[in-house]
C-alpha cells in the first residue's frame, strides 16, 4: 500500500480525511484511485437512494443582481445582460409544466432582485405550495437576513440552495468584491440549518486561484456543515466577465470531487449539473456513475433561458421542458438509472417525516 491508496481507503470507510489528506488526495490522484473512489461512491449512493434519479424543475425567474461576483455572467455591471424577470403567474405556470411532466420539486432560483421583497416572495411560495401541494419548493436567491428565511419556511420553502463558492477568505476575496464576505456567506447557511431548511453549500471546480489545499478546505467545511445538498460543477469563462480569459474546469477533476464529497456525505443530495453536462456530452451521465443522484433540468421559458448566462455555451437553451425530461430519461436508462417522479428529500427528511 502507499500513501495515496491509503488515503483513498480511509476516505471510503471512515467518510472522513483532514485538510492535509484531502489535500494529498487531490493533488496526487490518478486515473486508479479515481475509478476505486468512483466505484466506491456508486455503491455508496446506490445504497441509500438505490438507482433512483430525482429531478427539479428549474426556473430561474429573475436575472437582475446586486451582486458584481467576478466570475458571473449575471454580475450587477455586465451591461450586456439582457435583464427580464418573471412574474408570479408565468412561474405558476412553469410549475404547472413541470408538474403535468412528473416534476415534485421546483427550484426557484435568481439573481439577487430586491424587487422580490421578503412579502413577495413568501405569498409566491405560499401561492405554489398551495396549489402544489406534494411539491417541495427550493429557494436559490441568495443572501437575506435570518427573519426572511424564516417567512420563506414559514410560507412553505422546504430547502435552500447557497453554494459558499469557497471557505477561504483570502480565496472569497479573489473571486467576489470587497462588499460580500465569506463570513457573512456562512452565517447565512448556518442561519438557514438552524431554521430547518435542508441546505444545499457547495462551489466551483477550478475557479482562478483554487488549488488542492483550497479544494481540502472546502471539504473541511462541508464535513463540518454536514448540508444536505451540495452543489459542484466546472467554472466555465462568460465573455462579459473579468475571468472571461481564465480555463474552464476538467470533466476530470469535477468528476472526481462529486466522488470524494458522495464519500465524505454518504446520504448527501449531489446532481449532476448543468455546468458539468455543458463541458462534456455526457458530462452529466458520467457524474452519476461518479455519486451523483439529482439532476435539474431547467423549466424556464424558452424566451428568457438564453439570458440567464451565468456562463458560456450553456446546454439545453434549445430544449422545451417534455424534450428535457425525454432525453434525461433516456440518458439516465442507458446507465441503469431511473428518473423518478418524487419529492426526492434527503434521506435524513424522509425518516423525520415517517416518524
Ligand atoms: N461557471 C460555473 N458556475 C458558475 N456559477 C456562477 N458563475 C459561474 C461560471 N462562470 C455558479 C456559482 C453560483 C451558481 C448559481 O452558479 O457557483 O453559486
Amino acid at each position: 500500500m502507499n500513501k495515496l491508496s491509503d488515503i483513498a481507503e480511509k476516505l471510503v470507510v471512515q467518510h472522513h480525511l483532514t485538510a492535509e489528506e484531502y489535500a494529498f488526495l487531490i493533488k496526487n490522484r490518478d486515473e486508479k484511485t479515481a475509478a476505486f473512489l468512483a466505484e466506491n461512491a456508486r455503491s455508496v449512493r446506490e445504497s441509500i437512494y438505490g438507482k433512483d434519479v430525482y429531478v427539479r424543475g428549474l426556473i430561474e425567474f429573475s436575472n437582475y443582481c446586486r451582486n458584481d461576483c467576478y466570475y458571473c455572467g449575471i454580475r450587477r455591471s455586465n451591461d450586456n445582460a439582457r435583464r427580464y424577470r418573471l412574474t408570479a403567474e408565468d412561474i405558476l405556470a412553469c410549475c404547472e409544466e413541470g408538474y403535468a411532466l412528473g416534476y415534485r420539486t421546483f427550484v426557484l432560483q435568481s439573481g439577487e432582485d430586491m424587487t422580490f421583497t421578503a412579502e413577495k416572495m413568501a405569498d409566491l411560495v405560499a401561492s405554489i405550495k398551495a396549489r402544489f401541494p406534494d411539491c417541495a419548493i427550493t429557494l436559490s436567491v441568495g443572501e437575506r437576513e435570518k427573519e426572511v428565511y424564516a417567512l420563506w419556511k414559514q410560507a412553505g420553502a422546504d430547502r435552500y440552495l447557497l453554494r459558499h463558492e469557497t471557505a477561504n477568505d483570502a480565496h472569497y476575496r479573489l473571486l467576489h468584491p470587497q462588499e460580500l464576505s465569506l463570513k457573512h456567506r456562512k452565517q447565512c447557511l448556518a442561519d438557514l440549518k438552524e431554521l430547518g431548511y435542508q441546505v444545499g453549500a457547495g462551489f466551483m471546480v477550478s475557479p482562478p486561484g483554487q488549488t488542492p489545499e483550497l479544494l481540502a478546505e472546502d471539504m473541511v467545511y462541508l464535513e463540518e456543515l454536514a448540508p444536505e445538498m451540495v452543489g459542484l460543477g466546472p467554472f466555465i469563462p462568460q465573455k462579459d466577465t473579468p475571468f472571461r480569459e481564465e480555463a474552464a474546469g476538467t470533466l476530470e477533476l469535477t468528476i472526481f470531487m462529486l466522488s470524494v464529497v458522495r464519500l465524505a456525505l454518504p446520504t448527501v443530495l449531489l446532481p449532476a449539473t448543468t455546468a458539468l453536462g455543458t463541458i462534456d456530452p455526457q458530462g452529466r451521465e458520467k457524474g452519476m456513475l461518479a455519486g451523483a443522484n439529482v439532476c435539474m433540468p431547467n423549466l424556464s421559458p424558452m424566451s428568457v433561458r438564453a439570458k440567464y448566462a451565468l456562463y458560456d455555451n450553456k446546454v439545453s437553451l434549445g430544449e422545451e421542458g417534455a424534450q428535457a425530461i425525454e432525453d434525461l430519461k433516456k440518458r439516465m436508462e442507458s446507465i441503469g438509472y431511473h428518473v423518478v417522479t418524487a419529492r426526492g428529500d434527503h434521506a435524513s427528511h424522509v425518516l423525520a417525516s415517517e416518524k
